[in-house]
Parts: structure tokens; C-alpha cells; sequence
């Protein structure tokens, strides 16, 4: 079976759009009942995505979603989440530090307690189909006593770029405005979650994995939609996944899933279920809003029950200020990075004004989930510039120069034109 996204998301909608859906909780006319709220929050163009109303758990500052400072020079703010500021990674490694790497909370950041936290596994796809009531558990110790796999994983939010649809294409769209900045690359370590589900009991014919988060539910347009929670498919779980306890060297950061978060190299941002407690295990296809109404492409050339998403496509953002200021007439090193979901980067070209050039690649990043690149310009004379970067992925797949819209702006992966003026 393939474990590819979209195959698996194509397979589990036309199931749901068959009522063979059981949702966790939450049933196909439900389902269908909130996606009618969701397209009437969504038809109005000014719209934003929608913010959670859910009380904040005791001891958790509604304030304050986000636990770690956002000094501006690192970090954007934008209701719950926060995006990475492409500055704060010039002149830092391959990977983004924890202090700056992008936050995207539905809710808020909660505080649990590692000590009495635990990973809570029931459902018919285990031995003896135990229930959400009586799981079989699992506490960080024993997770860490368990054989410890790092993965260097890029995680990206699916609307990563989504306010260029607007500023470039003047197509305005709803939901959290990111620049380019809510993506980044993070060395994992934990256990794999093929390991924990095999010591749970898997049995052969489970077909669907749900982990859940311990954020408080999320609540949108009056409807309760419950703790955060996505399916993945038993050929993807038993593959990369990774139940992460570490990144970067720390222990998790509270914002990025303390203590235990999944991590699932190569799907979209939502996969990575942060803060994981229960994990439901099914013989029989699991949905959830997060895989059938949001993460969706609605709008002009999609069905009514919208398309579901890709991989994620290719990006390139340059490691500048937006309208930074340098010197005319002495040459700069411009760098940057360009990633995509469908596999290693091959080419990157760079316009500073005068056309189309390639740019040198960090050769130790071949193959990697993102690639480093520079480009020397010596700005001619004092005045405004538009930088471009374009990059190609191992597909052959060139990011265009306008994204094609879609209602929920997803997948932007138009060319930026980053502003620079030259004092
Ligand atoms: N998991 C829980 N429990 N709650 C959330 O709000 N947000 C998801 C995912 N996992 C989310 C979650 C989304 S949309 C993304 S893009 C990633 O976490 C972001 O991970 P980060 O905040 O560590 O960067």
C-alpha cells in the first residue's frame, strides 16, 4: 500500500464522501455539519481563520499562547502562532534553533507533566482491542528506555506563504496571514512510532493510526471540534514516524509538543501531532475534520468537497530582511534556502533586475529536506530592488510565477518578490 499523502487522503475521502466514515466522536453528518459551517466561514474573503475560543486550561495565561518570547527580531507573532523571521537564520546552520523556530498552536501551548503524562494507545487495530479508558500505556521513561532513532525533518504549515496570495496576486484570503517563515528544519529524536505500536499489540489488519493532541479542544464558528488530531495510514506510521522527545539536542520545548510530539517527515505541518497523549489504532478507516474539512483545496477547478492537498510545493526565501537596507556598489552575498515536499532540491536561480542566473548550492545539503544556496550581487547604484529566487526539485517541478488560488490558500508556491534598497 502507499504511504503517500495524497493517496492516502484520496482513498479516505472518497470512503467518507461514501459514508463508511467513524470518526473518533465525530460521525459523518456531524462531519458534514461542520463542513457546512466551515464553507460559510470561508466564503467570506475577508474572513480569518477562524481563532479558537476554547477556555484555556488552569494555570495557562490566555494571553499567551505561545511560552516562549517572541523577540521581534526572531519571531513574528500572528494570533496563536508565530512565524520564523528569515533574518534570525543568516549565519546559523542547517538546522533552525528552538528559540526561533515557528510555533503554530490551534490553542494555546499547555503545560503538562512529564511525570505523570503518558502515551495512551487503545483501539480494534491492537490486541484485545483495548479501550480509550483502559489503554495500553506507556511513560516517557519507558519511551526512552526504548532503542532512540534521529530524524532531520523540515515541518511546514500547508498555508506557509499565504499572505502573497494576496500582496502579489491580489487574491485575498482568509486564515493566519504567514510570510514565508512558518517552515523549518529540526533534528528529532525520540522512538519510532512502528516500535511502540508493536509492543502495544498491532495487529495485522489495523489500517488507520490517530494520535490526539492535550491542547484544549478546538473551537471554531460555535462547534466543538475536539482535541487535535489527524489519521495517518499503518504503512506510514510503521515507516519514518517518529514519537520525537527531543529537538535539537533539547528536550522538547513546551511550544513544540513537551514532552512527546509525532513527527512525520514529508506530509504537511498538521501530521505532527504535538503534545500526543491517547493514539487510537483502527482495523476500520479513521477521519477527522483535520482530514476532511481543513487542509483542503476549495474554490474554482475543485470539487464541492474540495481536492485534497498535495505534497507540499517548492519554496525559496532568501535569509534578508523584507526591504533590507545595504550598501550601493559593494557586493553582498545574498543567501538563502528553497525546500519541497516532493523530494530534494536540483537547481536554484536567482534575478536581482537583470535576468535569470543559477546560484551556487551548499554542496554538504544534497538530498537533505532543505538546500542552502548563495549568489554574489554588488548592487549598481542607491535605489529600490526586487530580488527573486526560484528553485527546482528532484520532479523536475519549477516553482510558477503566480500560485493558483484556492479558497483556504494553501500551497503557495508563486516566486516572492522580496524588496531590498541599496543606500
Ligand atoms: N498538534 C496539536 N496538538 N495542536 C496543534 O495546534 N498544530 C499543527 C501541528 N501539530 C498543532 C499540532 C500544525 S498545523 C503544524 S504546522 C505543526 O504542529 C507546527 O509545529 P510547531 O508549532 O512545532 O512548529
Amino acid at each position: 500500500m502507499s504511504h503517500a499523502e495524497a493517496d492516502h487522503d484520496t482513498r479516505r475521502s472518497r470512503q467518507w464522501l461514501a459514508g463508511e466514515a467513524r470518526g473518533a466522536g465525530v460521525d459523518r453528518d456531524r462531519l458534514l455539519e461542520l463542513g457546512a459551517a466551515m464553507a460559510a466561514l470561508t466564503a467570506a474573503a475577508d474572513e480569518r481563520e477562524p481563532v479558537a475560543v476554547a477556555p484555556a486550561p488552569v494555570g495557562v495565561d490566555p494571553g499567551t499562547p505561545i511560552a516562549k518570547p517572541l523577540p521581534p527580531d526572531l519571531l513574528r507573532r500572528l494570533d496563536t502562532n508565530a512565524e520564523m523571521r528569515w533574518t534570525a537564520l543568516a549565519g546559523q546552520g542547517y538546522v533552525v534553533p528552538n528559540d526561533r523556530f515557528f510555533v503554530r498552536n490551534h490553542t494555546v501551548t499547555p503545560h503538562l507533566d512529564a511525570d505523570t503524562w503518558r502515551l495512551r494507545l487503545f483501539g480494534s487495530g491492537l490486541r484485545d482491542a483495548p479501550t480509550r479508558d483502559a489503554p495500553v500505556e506507556f511513560s516517557l521513561d519507558d519511551l526512552r528506555r526504548l532503542p532512540a532513532e534521529e530524524s532531520t525533518a523540515l515541518l511546514e504549515c500547508a498555508g506557509n506563504g499565504r499572505r502573497y496570495f494576496a500582496e502579489q496576486q491580489d487574491d485575498p484570503t482568509p486564515g493566519v496571514a504567514w510570510g514565508l517563515g512558518g517552515v523549518g528544519v529540526a533534528r528529532w529524536r525520540g522512538v519510532r512510532l512502528g516500535t511502540v505500536l508493536r509492543l502495544a499489540g498491532l495487529r495485522d489488519d489495523a489500517v488507520d493510526v490517530m494520535p490526539e493532541g492535550l491542547d484544549p479542544d478546538y473551537v471554531t464558528g460555535g462547534v466543538n471540534l475536539g482535541r487535535v488530531r489527524r489519521p495517518l495510514p499503518i504503512a506510514k506510521a510503521l515507516d519514518d514516524v517518529l514519537l520525537a522527545y527531543e529537538m535539537n539536542g533539547e528536550p522538547l520545548p513546551a511550544d513544540h509538543g513537551f514532552p512527546v510530539r509525532v513527527v512525520v517527515p514529508g506530509w504537511i505541518g498538521i501530521s505532527s501531532i504535538k503534545w500526543v497523549g491517547p493514539v487510537e489504532v483502527s482495523t476500520t478507516p479513521l477521519f477527522s475534520p483535520w482530514n476532511t474539512r481543513f487542509y483542503r483545496m476549495f474554490g474554482p477547478g475543485h470539487p464541492a468537497e474540495g481536492t485534497v492537498l498535495g505534497a507540499q510545493p517548492v519554496k525559496s526565501a532568501f535569509e534578508l530582511a523584507w526591504d533590507a537596507r545595504v550598501p550601493a556598489g559593494a557586493e553582498l552575498l545574498l543567501r538563502g534556502r528553497s525546500w519541497s515536499g516532493n523530494g530534494p532540491i536540483d537547481r536554484v536561480e536567482v534575478d536581482t533586475g537583470d535576468g535569470w542566473r543559477p546560484a551556487d548550492l551548499v554542496a554538504a545539503d544534497r538530498g537533505g529536506p532543505w538546500q542552502r544556496w548563495t549568489a554574489r550581487w554588488r548592487p549598481p547604484a542607491p535605489g529600490r530592488y526586487t530580488l527573486r529566487a526560484r528553485a527546482t526539485d528532484a520532479t523536475g517541478t519549477t516553482q510558477p510565477d503566480r500560485a493558483t488560488p484556492n479558497a483556504l490558500a494553501y500551497l503557495f508556491d508563486g516566486i516572492v518578490h522580496h524588496p531590498i534598497t541599496a543606500l
